[in-house]
């Protein structure tokens, strides 16, 4: 009789989402893509043109990802075998460590199975010492954007520190983190200020050359300093001249920079770079690195090809056709009357609507049309900023951008 009263509670959950609407589990399932350049994903035998993904340069149908990922696969089989510390680590991934620790010009950088996972290992595992010998002691001050992604907000769960040792300052508002700071000298040894680079639901960026001037003013008031950790998992590969993203776009370096190779990457698995130092401590101490798979060899070679493509002049060619293709579209929106819900140099484009309802009635009316966007509201995104977000790709041309544009202007009319 227990387990049956623990699924009633279950099913009334599962009714509270329903009725809440944002339930998330009916996924469209999309049985093929049609067409090499800019994929139409095909859903009930019916194509729709994607403009909600984050495979910003469109790389995950490219060439050179495919062989490499096939190659990579062909020499070390389809999955890890182990962890990396167990049983031995096959070459691609110190390739692929390598190649991505070279793109952001650091000494190290780590492979995860995701972002999430990277974030999860860098913020607990610097804030306290993860085996009961460790020679870290816990008094850490995490300051971390009241807005950041969720991988984050667990991260600094996952740490279990006292309440006090995790403080938030207002979005992007470096005056607030200043405060916070200034009010908490001489209380830790050492703290971790954490932001996004790229805000995922607004487009927004970090400032992260203001912030690395911030923490490094405040570096010699705590005993073990201060660290500025960035999570760039949307900036790098889709914004800054050469598509590194955040610190790029700033002119400013993170301690550790984490990233994803499972956006405008076009593969998958996380990763996070930063001095040698640092990096060999993570090895030691990261349990969703010790204790986890990492990403299968086939991916770490498609992943691998990926950074060498960004980092080539056909990847600056890319990144060119893509700023093309954000500021025809912003131009056009603007033009048929929607209001951009910030000024985003990044493909997130967020066209606001301000209300929940017309949000959804206006992406229904778009997807009838055949198109993928996303509906985002409150509590998502503050009161008043429900927006549908677009999500532009070097893959599209002009003419699916302006056919787009002139679709939802007709959609919202109708
Ligand atoms: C800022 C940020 N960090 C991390 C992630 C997660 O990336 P991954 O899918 O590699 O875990 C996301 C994706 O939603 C993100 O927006």
């Amino acid at each position: 009789m227990s387990k049956l009263n623990f699924y009633k509670v279950l099913e009334a959950e599962l009714k509270r989402v329903d009725e809440a609407k944002v339930a998330k589990r009916q996924e469209k399932v999309i049985e093929k893509f049609n067409d090499d350049f800019f994929p139409k994903a095909v859903i009930n035998g019916r194509e729709y043109a994607i403009f909600n993904s984050n495979d910003y340069l469109g790389l995950r149908f490219f060439e050179e990802l495919r062989s490499g990922e096939a190659e990579a696969a062909g020499k070390y089989g389809t999955g890890p075998g182990a962890v990396r510390f167990i049983s031995g680590t096959m070459k691609v991934y110190k390739d692929l460590e390598k190649k991505v620790a070279g793109f952001h010009y650091r000494e190290e950088a780590m492979v995860f199975s995701s972002a999430f996972a990277a974030n999860l290992a860098v913020i607990a595992c610097l804030s306290k010492g993860q085996s009961k010998d460790s020679l870290l002691s816990g008094q850490t001050l995490i300051v971390s954007d009241e807005l950041n992604h969720r991988s984050i907000i667990d991260g600094v769960r996952v740490a279990g520190l006292a309440k006090e040792q995790k403080l938030i300052y207002k979005h992007l508002d470096y005056a607030s983190l200043e405060q916070v700071l200034e009010e908490n000298l001489g209380k830790f040894k050492r703290v971790l200020v954490v932001t996004d680079g790229i805000f995922s639901m607004l487009g927004e960026y970090a400032d992260v050359g203001r912030l690395e001037k911030i923490c490094r003013q405040f570096n010699g008031r705590f005993e073990e300093g201060v660290f500025l950790i960035v999570d760039d998992s949307h900036g790098v590969g889709a914004c800054g001249e050469s598509g590194r993203g955040c610190e790029e776009l700033t002119g400013g370096k993170a301690d550790i920079l984490v990233g994803t190779f499972g956006k405008a990457f076009g593969s998958d698995g996380g990763y996070a770079v930063g001095n040698k130092i640092l990096i060999d401590y993570l090895r030691e101490a990261a349990a969703t690195y010790i204790y986890s798979n990492s990403i299968s060899p086939g991916v770490a070679g498609a992943a691998l090809a990926a950074v060498r493509l960004v980092d080539s002049a056909k990847g600056k060619k890319l990144l060119r056709q893509l700023e093309e293709n954000i500021s025809l579209f912003k131009k056009l929106m603007k033009k048929y009357g929607f209001t951009m819900a910030a000024d985003s140099v990044h493909p997130i484009q967020p066209v606001l609507i301000a209300d929940p309802f017309k949000t959804k009635a206006l992406t229904d009316k778009l997807f009838a049309k055949g198109y993928l966007v996303t509906n985002i509201n409150y509590p998502v995104v503050p009161k008043g900023k429900d927006e549908i977000r677009v999500q532009i790709s070097a893959a599209q041309s002009r003419e699916d951008i302006e056919k787009f544009a002139r679709e939802a202007a007709a959609a919202r009319e109708s």
